[in-house]
C-alpha cells in the first residue's frame, strides 16, 4: 500500500512540475535565479570569507568563522526562515508547517573548512539547500497560479514571507543547519556541529578536548562564546528527535567515481565504518656495515613486508577474477604513515611504526579484516624474528542511509528534469539531464556529519554531487555551476516531495510489491 501511495505521489510531482515548465517557459529568469545564480553566487562569496589572504582558512571561532555565520543568517532570512545560533556557533534556520504538529525534515552541512581548503566542501549542502527550500516554494506558487500575483503586488519581485511559505508547506517543516565545526581542525575531534545537534557531544567527552593552545572546548565556549555553563547550554544545543523525520546532507563527492561515469549527482547508501591502527615492529639495531645479512632484525623491512601484506588483502576482496566485485567496492585500506628509528642511512632500523587505516560499509567484513591483518603482521614477525604489536586507535562503525531516502531521491531526482530545464541553456542542460533519470547508488568513504546525526536520528541520506578530479580539501577544489543547479533542482523536488506533497518520513516501498508492479 504504502508503495501505491508513493508512486500516486511521484507520478503526481512529475505532474506538476511538468505542468509547471509550460508556463515557466515565459519565467525561465526567475527559475535559474533561484537554482542556477544564486547557489553558485553564494558559494563565490562565502569563499571569499577567510582568516588567510589569498587561500581558504575557516576554522572554529575566528573571526572569518564568525562572519560567515552572519551571512549565512542574512541569506536565510532573505528566504523567510527564523534564525538562531546555537551554544556551539550552529547556524540555524526553520520554516515551520502550517499543519499543526508536522515533523522537520531536517537539512545541513558545515561551513567550517580546513586550512587551504575549498569553497565547496561543507558550504556546497548548505548554500543547494537554501537554494532548494526557494526552489520548492517557487514550484508550489506556479502550482497555485500564485506567482503572477505576488509579483505584481512587488513590483515584478517575488518576496515570500514566512506565513506564506508555511502555508505552502502543509505537510512540514523544513529546518537547515550550518554547522560550525566538522572537520575539527581547531581541537582535532570531528563532527563538533553536529554532535552538538544529535545531542551526542558530552557523551562523546568533547568538552574536554584541547586546541593547540591547550584551551578546552569548555574554557573556549566560556571566554569566547560568552557561555556562562557551557554544559548546560551545549545540552541545551541538542534538537529533539522526536520533533524530526528525517535529515538530508548535500555534499561534494570528494571522489572520483562520479566524475569517470560523466554523472553530476549520485545518492548515497551508507558511510563506510574505518578502523585505525597502529602497527609496532620492533627489531634490533645494528652497523649497516658490520652485521652480517643473515643475523639481522631489520624492523624497516618487516615493516614493507607487512605493508605489502595488507595491500594484497584489501585487493583480494575486491578482484575476482580482475572483476571489482560492486558489494565489496568501499573495503579500501591505506598505510599512510611510517616511522622508522633512528632512521640513519648507516643503521639498521631497530623500530618501525606504520598507521593503517581500514574502511568498509560492511562492519563483519572489516572487524574481519582487522583479524587478518593481525594474522599477517604475527606470521611476517615470527618468521623475520621481530617483536611486533597491534595498537587499536579508533573504531566507527558504518551507516546505513534509510531506504525511503535513496528511493525519494531517485524519485525526486528524475522528477526535476523540467524545472532544471527551465533553469538551464540547452547546451547546460545536455550534460546533466541524462544523468538524472537514475542516481548512481554510492558508499562513502569519508564520513560526514550525517554519520554524527545519524546516532539519534537514524532516518538519514545524502546526496554527491560531481567534482572536478575527484579532488577535495584543496583550492583546486571545484564543482561545476551546472552541477550546483542540478542539486539544488534534485533537492528542490525532493524538498516538495516531502512537505508539500506529504512523502515526509515515507517508507522504502516492499520490494515485493515492486516486483508485481
Ligand atoms: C594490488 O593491486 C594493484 C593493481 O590494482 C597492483 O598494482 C598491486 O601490485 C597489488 N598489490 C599487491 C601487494 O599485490
Ligand atoms: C559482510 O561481510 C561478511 C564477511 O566478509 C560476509 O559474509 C557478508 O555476506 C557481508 N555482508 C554483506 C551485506 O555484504
Ligand atoms: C580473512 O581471512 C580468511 C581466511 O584466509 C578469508 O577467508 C577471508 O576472506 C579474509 N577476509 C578478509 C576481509 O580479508
Ligand atoms: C616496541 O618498542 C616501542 C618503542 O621503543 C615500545 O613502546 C613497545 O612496547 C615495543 N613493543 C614490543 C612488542 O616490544
Ligand atoms: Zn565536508
Amino acid at each position: 500500500m504504502a508503495w501505491r501511495r508513493h508512486l500516486l505521489v511521484a507520478i503526481a510531482l512529475l505532474a506538476t512540475l511538468g505542468l509547471v515548465v509550460g508556463k515557466v517557459r515565459v519565467r525561465e529568469p526567475l527559475m535559474r535565479r533561484v537554482l542556477y545564480d544564486e547557489p553558485n553566487a553564494h558559494l563565490k562569496q562565502l569563499a571569499k570569507i577567510s582568516d588567510t589572504e589569498g587561500s581558504l582558512a575557516r576554522t572554529f571561532f575566528s573571526p572569518a568563522h564568525r562572519r560567515a555565520a552572519q551571512q549565512l543568517i542574512r541569506w536565510m532570512q532573505d528566504c523567510g526562515m527564523e534564525t538562531w545560533a546555537d551554544a556551539v556557533g550552529n547556524v540555524h534556520g526553520r520554516i515551520r508547517s502550517a499543519r499543526d504538529g508536522a515533523q522537520e525534515l531536517l537539512l545541513g552541512s558545515h561551513y567550517d573548512t580546513v586550512l587551504d581548503g575549498g569553497a565547496y566542501d561543507g558550504a556546497l549542502g548548505i548554500l543547494v539547500g537554501l537554494a532548494a527550500v526557494k526552489g520548492m516554494l517557487l514550484t508550489e506558487l506556479m502550482q497555485r497560479d500564485m506567482l503572477d500575483r505576488l509579483q505584481e503586488q512587488e513590483g515584478g519581485e517575488v518576496v515570500i514571507s514566512a506565513s506564506l511559505a508555511s502555508s505552502l508547506m502543509k505537510q512540514g517543516a523544513v529546518h537547515l543547519v550550518a554547522f560550525a565545526d566538522e572537520e575539527g581542525v581547531r581541537f582535532q575531534s570531528t563532527f563538533l556541529g553536529s554532535r552538538a545537534v544529535a545531542g551526542t557531544l558530552l557523551r562523546h567527552d568533547m568538552l574536554a578536548a584541547k586546541d593547540h593552545s591547550g584551551a578546552t572546548l569548555e574554557q573556549v565556549l566560556r571566554e569566547e562564546g560568552g557561555l556562562a555553563d557551557p554544559r548546560v547550554a551545549v545540552a541545551a544545543a541538542a534538537l529533539n528527535p522526536a520533533l524530526i523525520a528525517e535529515y538530508v546532507e548535500v555534499h561534494i563527492e570528494q571522489g572520483p567515481v562520479l566524475e569517470s561515469k560523466g554523472l553530476p549527482l549520485g545518492v548515497v547508501v551508507g558511510i563506510a565504518g574505518q578502523t585505525r591502527l597502529w602497527v609496532h615492529v620492533n627489531g634490533t639495531q645494528g652497523h649497516a656495515g658490520t652485521v652480517p645479512m643473515a643475523g639481522r632484525r631489520d624492523a624497516l623491512t618487516a615493516a614493507a613486508e607487512i605493508v605489502l601484506a595488507i595491500e594484497s588483502m584489501c585487493n583480494k576482496t575486491q578482484l575476482e577474477g580482475g572483476v571489482r566485485q560492486p558489494q565489496d567496492d568501499s573495503l579500501v585500506c591505506t598505510v599512510g604513515e611510517l616511522r622508522v628509528w633512528p632512521g640513519a642511512s648507516n643503521v639498521i632500523p631497530g623500530y618501525a611504526g606504520l598507521s593503517v587505516d581500514l574502511r568498509s560499509k560492511n562492519n563483519t567484513q572489516r572487524h574481519e579484516l582487522v583479524r587478518n591483518v593481525s594474522a599477517a603482521v604475527k606470521k611476517v614477525c615470527k618468521r623475520r624474528g621481530v617483536k611486533c604489536g597491534v595498537e587499536r586507535k579508533h573504531d566507527a562503525e558504518s551507516v546505513m542511509s534509510d531506504p525511503g531516502v535513496i528511493e525519494g531521491m531517485s524519485v525526486a531526482a528524475a522528477a526535476a528534469e523540467p524545472m532544471l530545464m527551465a533553469a538551464l541553456t540547452d547546451s547546460e542542460a545536455a550534460g546533466v539531464l541524462k544523468g538524472l533519470r537514475s542516481l548512481p547508488k554510492l558508499v562513502s568513504g569519508a564520513g560526514h556529519d550525517a554519520m554524527a546525526i545519524a546516532e539519534t536520528i537514524p532516518r538519514m541520506g545524502m546526496m554527491f554531487v560531481r567534482c572536478r578530479g575527484g579532488v577535495s580539501h584543496s583550492p583546486l577544489e571545484h564543482v561545476e555551476p551546472v552541477d550546483v543547479a542540478a542539486s539544488s533542482a534534485a533537492l528542490s523536488a525532493y524538498l516538495w516531495g516531502r512537505l508539500v506533497g506529504g512523502m515526509l518520513g515515507s517508507s522504502a516501498p516492499d520490494p515485493r510489491v515492486r516486483g508485481e508492479l
